[in-house]
């Protein structure tokens, strides 16, 4: 836990611009799945305009106290003209009940894909609701100032949008640009070394989306930017241009037009497995036009394999039956997926087994599951394979491979990075 202390009041981001938002330093795991070793903020923010007050985004619901208590320190609530949800995951509409509560005429802009959403968070009617859904190009005026609508889906919920506030040169970003990092100095040229942060929420938040990214990159980088206001982690003040210029880099796909690559794991108790990976590998080298590259789980740990995986074209997974379940690495990789889109790509499974054979089952629905296509029947063979099961396996490696290269479209890939 960090010794600095934290500020109760708003804190000033630009002239009409103050953070309103909420610290949460000893916070450890976010949504179940991601590590916070150093908690996390929740920023919200509030502009104010000579034509009324605008409130981006709230708090998740523990923290709305805290939340009120910074924004009556700078605005009244009947002030407060409009609220703007940039997203709607909990963690940034928490507060938005009691807000509505206490500001019962401010008028909600929201993306339209997140009038459902909405609606499913209030629990109430439209009648009930003051809702402007906007788009991209959708603007709205506070008398001296403007917000600008940015339709940016899948960042990282189909909701997502951003805003741009054109007289502070100034965007809320909603979760793009975020992470956790929880620091009382707030802005990025004071708080620690947040870098590991940054790269780590976006490869667990971002990265599935990376076309979505890119097209949202289209959409902000022709916007003079001073500083960049995300709901989570530091504001980026100092050469916030690197932030989307970081986001490019890592969502772009590498540059070299090669083969397409199938990729084959395995983990072997007796060898039998290895056996038939090997066969399958000799089978599916003899297909031109496909790169093939041949991995023992055991040798190393799963996370190094994900980019190879993520470029890939097609992966077979190879696995003993063990008290009728695949072994524990082969599970491994299949979860450290979870933040790649493996859509369209292909998959097959094979194993050597000694009584049942569960496993090769199991990973081929898990690989259907993860939206692979599974065109070629699973493999299994008992206990040690003969030499005609072993032709056999190179038959369903070329089987395989063949039914990659039938349409012969060209990818990208750096083969630098391998
Ligand atoms: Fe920070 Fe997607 O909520």
């Amino acid at each position: 836990m960090t010794s600095l202390t934290f500020p109760d009041c708003a804190i000033p981001i630009s002239n009409r611009v103050h953070w309103i938002g909420a610290f949460d330093p000893l916070l450890r795991s976010f949504d179940l799945i991601l590590k916070t070793a150093n908690g996390t903020t929740y920023n919200a923010y509030l502009v104010r305009g000579q034509q009324g007050v605008a409130i981006i985004d709230t708090v998740k619901e523990e923290f709305a106290e805290e939340f009120f208590k910074r924004l009556e320190s700078v605005a009244n609530y009947d002030e407060i003209t409009l609220i703007v949800l940039n997203h709607l995951e909990p963690d940034h509409t928490g507060a938005l009940p009691e807000l509505l509560k206490r500001a019962p005429q401010a008028y909600l802009y929201i993306s339209h894909q997140a009038q459902s959403m909405l609606k499913g968070l209030l629990k109430l009617d439209e009648k009930q609701l003051q809702f402007k859904p906007v788009t991209t190009g959708d603007h709205v005026d506070l008398g001296d100032c403007t917000l600008e609508f940015f339709h940016t889906p899948y960042l990282h919920w189909p909701d997502t949008q951003c805003t741009y506030l054109r007289e502070e040169k100034l965007l809320f970003s909603g979760d793009v640009f975020g992470c956790h990092f929880c620091d009382a100095r707030l802005f990025n040229d004071l708080v620690g070394d947040f870098r590991f942060s940054f790269d780590y929420y976006y490869a667990h938040i971002m990265r599935p989306f990376k076309k979505y990214v890119l097209d949202a990159l289209t959409l902000l980088e022709p916007l003079a930017l001073d500083l960049i206001a995300p709901t989570h982690g530091p504001v980026l003040r100092d050469q916030p241009r690197r932030y989307l210029q970081h986001y490019r880099t890592l969502s772009t796909p590498r540059k070299e037009v090669v083969d397409k690559t199938l990729l084959i794991f395995y983990i072997s108790a007796y060898g039998n497995t290895a056996r038939m990976a090997h066969a399958i590998y000799q089978g599916a080298s003899t297909v031109t036009g496909l790169r093939v590259s041949i991995f023992d789980l055991q040798g190393g740990e799963v996370e190094p394999f994900v980019d190879l995986i993520e470029e890939a074209d097609g992966i077979v997974l190879g696995t003993p039956t063990i008290n009728g379940d695949a072994v524990k690495p082969i599970w491994d990789l299949l979860s450290s997926l979870a933040v790649v889109n493996l859509k369209g790509k292909v998959g097959a499974a094979f194993g050597s087994y000694g009584w049942t054979g569960e496993a090769v089952n199991m990973i081929e629905s898990r690989l259907r599951g993860l939206k692979l296509r599974v065109p070629v029947p699973g493999l299994r063979i008992k206990l040690i394979p003969t030499e005609e099961e072993l032709a056999t396996c190179q038959t369903f490696g070329q089987q395989l491979a063949e039914t990659m290269t039938q349409k012969q479209a060209v990818r990208e890939l750096d083969f630098s990075q391998i």
